[in-house]
C-alpha cells in the first residue's frame, strides 16, 4: 500500500487530481468512500478541526473510527485538514497538540494552517510542524496566501478579490517556504475560496470562483511541491481543469457534497437518504466534474 505522499506524487506526474472530500457528518463517511469505489478512483477522506466544533464531525478520532468502519485502503485514505494556528474566530490554537494527537492515531497526512499568522511566524510554525510529521515518516501540507471565506464576516466582492489578486499566494514568498519549512504539498490562493461555514451563512450558493492558472504555473516552477486547492466547489469546469494540468495535485471538496446531505435530511429527517443525497454528488463530482473515474489503478501503481 502506498503512501499518501506517494500517492500524490504519482497523481502529481500524471495530472491526475486526488479529491479530498471533507466529512463534517459522520454518516456521509460511508456514501463518500462507496462514491470512490464504484467509480474506481482514488480519494482522501478529510477532517477540519472546523468540522468538530460547528458540524458534527465530533473530533478526530470519531473520524478515525468512522473511516475505519469503510476503510478500503485501495480507494481512500485518511488526511487531517485546516489545524490552524489561528482559528477562523481568531483564537490561538495548540496546533502542535492536535497534530501529534492526529499522528498517534494514524492519520495519513495533515495539514498545518498559518495562513493566518504573518509570513515569518507562518515559516516557522509551518516548519514545526512538517518536522512533527516527518518523524512519524508523513507527510504535511502547509498553506501560503489568503484562501478566505471560512471566516464570519463579510468577504469583499469576489470580482475584486480576482482582479486584484489580494491574498493571492506570493511567488517569491512561496519560494522560500517551500525552501525552508520543508512541506510536502503547498496550499496556495490563486482565485480560489471557502465555502462559507458560518450558521449564518453556510447555506447559501457558493461563488463561481475563477482561477489564476498563469499565476499557479509560476507558483508550481518556484516550489516544484505538488500544490493543493482548497475551496473545490464550485469552481468553475474550465478553470478546475486547466489548474490540474498545471500544478494542482489534490483539490478539497465540502460544500458541495455537504449541502446535498443537510437539505435531504432536512426534508426528510432520514439518514439513509441524506447518505444517498450525498453519495450521488460525491459520484457527479468524481464522474462529471474532475472526470477521473477508472483512473485508480494509475495514482496507485
Ligand atoms: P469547499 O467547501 O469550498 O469545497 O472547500 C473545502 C475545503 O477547502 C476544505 O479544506
Amino acid at each position: 500500500m502506498l503512501s499518501n505522499k506517494e500517492i500524490l506524487a504519482n497523481a502529481s506526474r500524471q495530472g491526475i487530481v486526488v479529491p479530498s472530500f471533507n466529512v463534517p457528518y459522520l454518516p456521509m463517511v460511508a456514501p463518500v468512500v462507496r462514491a470512490v469505489v464504484d467509480t474506481d478512483s482514488f480519494a482522501f477522506v478529510a477532517t477540519a478541526r472546523l468540522e468538530w466544533y460547528k458540524y458534527e464531525a465530533k473530533g478526530l478520532r470519531p473520524v478515525f473510527d468512522a473511516f475505519m468502519e469503510w476503510n478500503r485502503p485501495e480507494y481512500v485514505a485518511l488526511h487531517l485538514d485546516h489545524v490552524p494556528v489561528i482559528d477562523e474566530d481568531d483564537v490561538r490554537v495548540d496546533y502542535l497538540d492536535v497534530l501529534k494527537e492526529a499522528l498517534d492515531m494514524g492519520y495519513g497526512s495533515v495539514m498545518i494552517d498559518g495562513s493566518r499568522l504573518p509570513f515569518d511566524e507562518n515559516l516557522v510554525a509551518s516548519r514545526h510542524a512538517v518536522e512533527l510529521a516527518h518523524g512519524y515518516g508523513i507527510a504535511c501540507e502547509a498553506e501560503l496566501g489568503a484562501v478566505m471565506g471560512h471566516e464570519a464576516g463579510p468577504m469583499p466582492p469576489y470580482d475584486e478579490i480576482f482582479a486584484s489578486g489580494k491574498g493571492f499566494t506570493d511567488v517569491q514568498e512561496a519560494r522560500r517556504f517551500a525552501a525552508e519549512t520543508g512541506c510536502d504539498w503547498l496550499s496556495v490562493a490563486i482565485g480560489n475560496v471557502h465555502g462559507a461555514v458560518s450558521t449564518a451563512t453556510r447555506d447559501q450558493k457558493k461563488v463561481e470562483a475563477r482561477l489564476n492558472i498563469e499565476h499557479l504555473r509560476t507558483l508550481r516552477d518556484a516550489t516544484g511541491l505538488p500544490l493543493v486547492l482548497h475551496g473545490g466547489s464550485g469552481v468553475q469546469r474550465a478553470y478546475v481543469l486547466e489548474a490540474i494540468e498545471n500544478g494542482i495535485a489534490k483539490v478539497n471538496v465540502c460544500t458541495e457534497i455537504r449541502q446535498p446531505y443537510e437539505v435531504a435530511l432536512r426534508e426528510t429527517n432520514d439518514i439513509a437518504k441524506a447518505q444517498q443525497a450525498c453519495y450521488e454528488r460525491t459520484r457527479w463530482v468524481i464522474a462529471d466534474y474532475f472526470g477521473i473515474a477508472g483512473t485508480r489503478a494509475k495514482v496507485t501503481v
